[in-house]
């Protein structure tokens, strides 16, 4: 018994050492790993050679397990200069400018790769740039143009979904903005530079950097990410048909369409330009300064003709439905019951929405359809609103009479007391 004990005493003892052995060379293995020569070197040069480790463990490329020899080649396992940064060691020096889309492009336009990775993640990035005017000039030898690493940063290298992440919606403006607002960067080259001044005020930038609503549009969901136009466009310029079904429905319908066409007129972008997109009003059917027909058409002709009654319904419906609102506030604030008609109201508030959509047909019997509709709804809301203030005058006067009444009564009743006093 004491034998075994003894036994079993250093079989313990050696599984003790061998476990020891063991956690040691993981630990080696591991360091052997992680061992970058490069990184450690880099880490303590000054720009543009410096790479921090603080800012290469933000690249997803690191988060994936990739190192600096993955993009640049080398030795990452010597502490010498000459061993690692040798040619011989497939070392590739800088990057230059021309030859980044393919090294990008040598991981992400292969699928098998790319999978084992991340089975969601598009491969036609490089297919698609060498289809956009950065990509055609580039080859043309203008290194000027924007390459991945412009818009995608290098180094630290995010998914577009992080927030601090370059290309992440709420950010692409400021990064195209780098190239395309700077003047001297652009000079020697034919194309405006007031984008981004432009865009900046635009409906769409508001509603997505002020409002955060992600549906709004911002430079390279108009252009693409990568390519010369975003997936199912054919023209930039028929980009707003995406998200604007309901105005494109009815532009179909319009002989602005086949006149526009028929001069290669560009649509939308007519009447409310591409980047400058403000909130339009009624007063863009007058003839003030927001006004766009009158670049067209005569003073007096029958789509001015046409022009003017449809503003002047607009103009119309709108206030009826604003007088609408205030006789029924008014009746609700003295306390009269006025729900109903307050729903219907939404109703007419719809029509007019409507009817702005539907003067893109730039056919009035259609638009009128939805003018009437709403005129009818706002007219018996403003009827209910008024009846509830005639009911509430006729309930007053008739408390006013009730308490005549009954002050005359209680007169009477004072004198009668008095007089049996008496
Ligand atoms: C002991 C320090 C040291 C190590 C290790 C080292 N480098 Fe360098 N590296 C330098 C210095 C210094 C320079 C700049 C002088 C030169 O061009 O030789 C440089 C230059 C570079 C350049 C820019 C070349 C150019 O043409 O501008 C790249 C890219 C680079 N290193 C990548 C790497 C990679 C990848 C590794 C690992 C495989 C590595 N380095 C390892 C010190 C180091
Ligand atoms: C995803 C690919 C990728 C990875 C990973 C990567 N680099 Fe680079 N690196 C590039 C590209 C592309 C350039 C060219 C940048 C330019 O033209 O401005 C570059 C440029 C450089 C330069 C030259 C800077 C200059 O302006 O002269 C150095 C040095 C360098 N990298 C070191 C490193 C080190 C060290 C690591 C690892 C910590 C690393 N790189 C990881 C793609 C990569
Ligand atoms: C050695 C192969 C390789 C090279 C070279 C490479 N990448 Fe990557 N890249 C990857 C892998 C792997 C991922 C991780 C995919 C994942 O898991 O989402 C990735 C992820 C990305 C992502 C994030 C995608 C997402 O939505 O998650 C971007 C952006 C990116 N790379 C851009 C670049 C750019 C720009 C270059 C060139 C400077 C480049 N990559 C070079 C392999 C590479
Ligand atoms: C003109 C700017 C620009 C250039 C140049 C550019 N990208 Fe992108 N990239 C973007 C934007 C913007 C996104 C998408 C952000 C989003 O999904 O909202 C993106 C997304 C990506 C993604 C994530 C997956 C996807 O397709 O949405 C990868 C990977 C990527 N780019 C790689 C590349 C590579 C490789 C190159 C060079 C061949 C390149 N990019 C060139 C702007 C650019
Ligand atoms: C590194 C600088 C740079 C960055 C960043 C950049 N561009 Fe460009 N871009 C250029 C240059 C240079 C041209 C060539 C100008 C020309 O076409 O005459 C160009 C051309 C274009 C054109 C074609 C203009 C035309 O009609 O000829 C479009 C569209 C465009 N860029 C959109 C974008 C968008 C959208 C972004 C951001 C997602 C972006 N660019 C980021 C430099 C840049
Ligand atoms: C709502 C869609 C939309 C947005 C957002 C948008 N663009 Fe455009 N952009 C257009 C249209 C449409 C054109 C005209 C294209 C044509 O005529 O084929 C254009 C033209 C251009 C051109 C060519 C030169 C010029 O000014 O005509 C450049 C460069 C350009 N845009 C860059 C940008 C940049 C940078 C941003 C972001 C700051 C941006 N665009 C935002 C739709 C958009
Ligand atoms: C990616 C989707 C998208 C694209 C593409 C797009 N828009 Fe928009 N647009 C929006 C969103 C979202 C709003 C904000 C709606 C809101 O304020 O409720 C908006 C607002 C507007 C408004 C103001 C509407 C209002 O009721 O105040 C106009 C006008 C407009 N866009 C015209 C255009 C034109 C013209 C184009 C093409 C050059 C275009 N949009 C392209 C999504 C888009
Ligand atoms: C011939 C000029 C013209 C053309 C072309 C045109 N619009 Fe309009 N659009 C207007 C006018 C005028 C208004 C303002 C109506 C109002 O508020 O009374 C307007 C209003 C709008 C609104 C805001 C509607 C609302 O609810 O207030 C959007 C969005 C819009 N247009 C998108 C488009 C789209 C998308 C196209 C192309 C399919 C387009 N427009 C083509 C003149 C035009
Ligand atoms: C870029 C020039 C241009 C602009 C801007 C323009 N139009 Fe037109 N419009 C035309 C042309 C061309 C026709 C077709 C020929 C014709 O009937 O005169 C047309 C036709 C019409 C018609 C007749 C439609 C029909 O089917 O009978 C009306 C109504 C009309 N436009 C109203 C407007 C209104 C309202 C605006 C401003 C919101 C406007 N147009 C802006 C050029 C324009």
């Amino acid at each position: 018994m004491a034998i075994l004990q003894n036994r079993l005493g250093a079989l313990g003892a050696l599984c003790g050492v061998v476990l020891a052995g063991l956690v040691l060379f993981v630990a080696c293995l591991a360091h052997a790993q992680t061992s970058n020569s490069c990184l450690d070197c880099h880490a303590g040069l000054p720009d543009p050679l410096g790479v921090s480790q603080e800012k290469f463990s933000q690249d997803v490329h690191a988060q994936k397990g990739l190192t600096c020899v993955s993009c640049h080649g080398g030795d990452p396992t010597s502490d010498d200069p000459d061993k690692a940064m040798n040619k011989k060691a497939g070392w590739k020096g800088k990057i230059e400018r021309k030859q980044i889309p393919e090294l990008c492009g040598s991981c992400h336009s292969d699928p098998y790769y790319i999978r084992q990775f991340n089975p969601g993640l598009r491969t036609d990035q490089l297919d698609q740039y060498r289809t956009s005017v950065h990509g055609k000039r580039l080859v043309a030898g203008d290194t000027k143009v924007a390459v991945c690493i412009d818009c995608h940063s290098v180094h630290d290298i995010r998914a577009p979904s992080d927030p601090r992440s370059t290309v992440n919606p709420v950010n692409v403006a400021t990064t195209c903005a780098g190239c395309h607002a700077n003047d001297g960067y652009m000079k020697g080259y034919s194309i405006p530079t007031d984008q981004f001044a432009k865009y900046d005020v635009s409906v769409h930038h508001e509603a997505l950097a002020v409002r955060g609503d992600l549906s709004a549009p911002t430079c390279s969901t108009c252009h693409g990410n990568h390519g010369a136009v975003p997936p199912g466009v054919d023209k930039v310029q028929n980009v707003c048909s995406n998200c604007h079904a309901f105005q494109d429905q009815m532009y179909e319908k319009s002989s602005h369409k086949k006149a526009f066409q028929a001069s290669s007129l560009p649509g939308c972008v007519v009447c409310h330009s591409n980047h400058a997109i403000t909130y339009p009003s009624d007063a863009k059917l007058g003839t003030g300064p927001e006004a766009v027909c009158m670049r067209c058409h005569t003073p007096g002709d029958k789509c001015d003709q046409a022009r003017a009654r449809l503003q002047a319904k607009l103009i119309s419906l709108d206030l009826a439905i604003k007088k609408a609102d205030q006789a029924l506030a008014l009746a609700e604030s003295s306390g009269m019951e006025v729900g109903e008609a307050r729903m219907a109201q939404a109703q007419a508030r719809d029509s007019l929405t409507k009817a702005r959509v539907t003067i893109h047909s730039f056919q009035e019997s259609l638009a009128d359809q939805d003018i009437q509709a709403g005129l009818k709804i706002a007219a018996e809301d403003l009827q209910a609103g008024q009846a509830a203030m005639v009911e509430r005058n006729r309930r007053r006067a008739g408390l006013g009479v009730s308490l005549v009444a009954i002050g005359m009564v209680l007169a009477g009743l004072r004198l009668y007391i008095k007089k049996i006093e008496r």
